[in-house]
């Protein structure tokens, strides 16, 4: 087992970023306009990559072009928001359908309905209210579960990302310095700007930590309304949940009269057709999505039981948002959840994931990377450390170097994903694009390993 060189690693990252200068020059320059008017260059703050923020210009399929024309196969798909593909022909024919008619009347409209009872199928949760936004989407679940319990403390997960809104903005990418100890970590705001005193409502725990969870319902149950996780982290590469874990959590959450959010904006209609839920059969009293339902039109979910739910039904709660259930949005999540991700396409999703992740860990194998490879679906990632990775402060430990410059390999090849989240393919996606990145990372290999 050998270590790579720090040295040739800095090396090699300086002729790749030199490389890609050399592949955009347009979105070089466009940068210095775009810097003029948004801030940073950029809408959100990750789209600005390092060390240039690529401009798009348009996507088919697997595919997507950058402003200088270069072709990549797509294994971002907009944070796993594109899993039915770019510009997928089901879509486009339904948005272009609805613009015509109107797009926002506040009223709900018939597929408002339709889209709600294929949720419903799907998760097993007989209600749902609509969201535009994962942020907003965590936001409610979180609200729902403290106005159906009556109680103000919500267990968060060290390592899980649940958007940006201020209840939920903490300990995501902590600094283990100043979180505390790993088994029992404290609230830390995800950037400045958030209150500490938000951080009050929440008990942090690790992933894949049963013994944490009680510890915090020993001590403080009466005060836990539930509790939100990703069921499978997707923000810190994917982190698989261990035998058992999720359907404990439902246990003790019940035993101690809390509830259980899944943030499925990741995972859900991606891992499987009804997401996680359904992947670990354990169903959570409710449920937040966004990213892939809309397939590509921003498009939230938040569903739950009719126990929950009820907070919203007798009007204990007020759900709001003026462009809830948005028809442009109502129309594209029916035509992803009717015609495109339809039950029938996660086994060919789960084959081609299958061979990819055993093609990469031979590339790693072979070369004595110091990696892993998770996969779950059309998700997955590699972790830049030797050992797997089972909660968040391990990722803490992983390689940053050589996984920036992995990275960089893959951008300079042709293939475009996330720097450090984890990859998605869509059901346009065929196993030679996998193989292309398979290709890269070999290259790569070869090339610190020389
Ligand atoms: C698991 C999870 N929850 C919530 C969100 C927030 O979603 P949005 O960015 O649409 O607000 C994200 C975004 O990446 C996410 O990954």
């Amino acid at each position: 087992m050998t270590d790579t060189d720090p040295a040739r690693v800095a090396e090699i990252t300086k002729r790749e970023s030199a490389r890609l200068a050399e592949r955009i020059p347009r979105s070089i320059d466009f940068e210095k306009r775009a810097s003029q008017s948004l801030a940073g260059g950029v809408a959100c703050s990750w789209h600005a990559l390092d060390p240039h923020t690529i401009y798009g210009a348009r996507g088919r399929g697997s595919r997507l072009w950058d402003l200088d024309g270069n072709e990549y196969v797509d294994l971002h798909c907009g944070y796993g928001v594109m899993v039915a593909g770019h510009a997928h022909p089901k879509v486009v024919e339904a948005v272009r359908e609805r613009v015509g008619l109107g797009t926002h009347f506040a009223m709900p409209v018939e597929e408002t309905v339709e889209v709600a009872e294929l949720l419903a199928e799907r998760f097993g949760l007989p209600l749902w209210r609509f969201k535009n936004s994962g942020s907003e989407a965590t936001m409610d679940a979180c609200r729902i579960m403290r106005a159906a319990a009556g109680r103000d403390l919500v267990i968060k997960v060290e390592g899980c990302y649940h958007g940006s809104s201020d209840g939920l903005a903490f300990s995501y990418w902590v600094d283990a310095e100043t979180a505390g100890p790993s088994e029992r970590p404290v609230a830390v705001p995800n950037t400045a700007g958030v209150p500490e005193v938000f951080g009050a409502a929440l008990r942090i725990v690790p992933f894949n930590d049963l013994g944490a969870v009680e510890r915090v319902l020993v001590d403080e149950g009466d005060r836990v309304a539930g509790m939100i996780l990703e069921p499978v982290p997707m923000n810190v590469g994917v982190i698989p949940p261990e035998e058992g874990y999720l359907a404990g959590l439902r246990d003790l959450l019940h035993r101690h009269g809390a509830f259980l959010a899944f943030d499925e904006v990741k995972t859900g209609v991606t891992i499987a057709s009804g997401g996680a839920t359904e992947r670990f059969g354990v169903r959570p009293d409710v449920v937040a999505l966004a990213k892939a339902i809309g397939g590509g039109i921003p498009v939230a979910a938040v569903g739950g039981t009719e126990e929950v739910m009820r907070v919203l039904t007798d009007g204990t709660m007020e759900g709001e948002g003026t462009f809830n259930g948005n028809p442009l949005g109502m129309v594209a999540a029916k035509a992803v959840l009717s015609e495109v991700l339809t039950p029938d396409v996660y086994p060919r999703l789960e084959e081609l994931a299958t061979g990819f992740a055993r093609d990469l860990r031979d590339v790693i194998e072979r070369h004595d990377l110091p990696a892993t490879v998770e996969s779950v679906g059309c998700r997955g990632s590699i972790h830049w450390r030797r050992d797997p990775v089972r909660r968040f402060r391990d990722e803490t430990e992983t390689d940053d170097k050589l996984q920036h410059l992995a990275w960089l390999f893959q951008l300079n090849g042709g293939v475009f994903q996330p720097a450090g989240d984890p990859w998605a393919f869509s059901v346009a996606h065929t196993s030679e694009d996998l193989t292309r990145s398979v290709e890269i990372l070999e290259a790569f290999a070869s090339a610190v390993r020389a």
